[in-house]
């Protein structure tokens, strides 16, 4: 099997951009740091039980500071994560992250978080497509994620993003699949797969 491109440590200080939502809000997405670990130990106990409950299937009560370095300290090479930071203050707004098997798979696995008081302003959409960008040139050819049945805004986003999509649903949750190594196409916004085997008929 080929090596998938690793990211050296001059690349990862390379991801760092100034961008903004499609509502004009100015935002930085950077690559993840281990100082990040203070701020999200902050954020954490603002965070409401739904947005815990989408993101990790359980609520875990407030994790230690060394309990959230396994988050922050990333190797950039089966672990790729972002944060995005929201206006002119900068505060940490989101993290997402794509962790895959292996340093030589293709294949990797999609989850972001973004805080209550942020949300359904276009961050979402935004640090995905950021880390879809950045996963691409580290040699991800698929995406996937496991989105609980209710979490409408995390499965409109993802088939929103215009890439092939096959959803497979089974006991409320979708297995999303994206083929990101094809360009996004707004004909695939509107077209996907559901399949699922013992629930047909499901529309997410
Ligand atoms: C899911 C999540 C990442 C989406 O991020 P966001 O910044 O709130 O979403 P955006 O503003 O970028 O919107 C993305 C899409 O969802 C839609 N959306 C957002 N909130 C919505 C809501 N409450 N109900 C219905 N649709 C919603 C938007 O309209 C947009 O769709 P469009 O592009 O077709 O207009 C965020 O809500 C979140 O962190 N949720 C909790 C944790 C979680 O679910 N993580 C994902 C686990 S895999």
């Amino acid at each position: 099997m080929q090596a998938a491109p690793a990211l050296t440590s001059q690349d990862v200080a390379r991801l760092y951009y100034n961008t903004q939502t499609r509502y004009g809000a100015p935002v930085v997405i950077r690559a993840i740091q281990p100082d990040d670990k203070y701020e999200m130990h902050e954020i954490y106990p603002t965070l409401s039980q739904h947005t815990l409950y989408m993101r990790f299937f359980r609520v875990i009560q407030q994790p230690s500071l060394e309990y959230i370095t396994r988050y922050t300290d990333v190797d950039f090479t089966t672990h790729l994560a972002l944060v995005a930071l929201w206006g002119p203050e900068q505060r940490l707004g989101a993290a997402g992250r794509l962790i895959r098997g292996n340093a030589s798979s293709d294949v990797a696995e999609l989850s972001c978080l973004v805080v209550d008081d942020l949300q359904k302003r276009g961050l979402g959409r935004l640090l995905v497509d950021e880390l879809i960008n950045t996963g691409r040139a580290w040699g991800i050819n698929k995406v996937i994620a496991l989105v609980h049945s209710a979490n409408t805004p995390m499965l409109k986003l993802l088939k929103g993003l215009g890439y092939p999509t096959e959803l497979i649903y089974d006991d409320g949750e979708f297995t999303v699949t994206l083929d990101i190594h094809q360009s996004p196409c707004q004909d695939n916004a509107s077209h996907h797969a559901t399949l699922s085997p013992m629930h047909q008929g499901i529309e997410a």
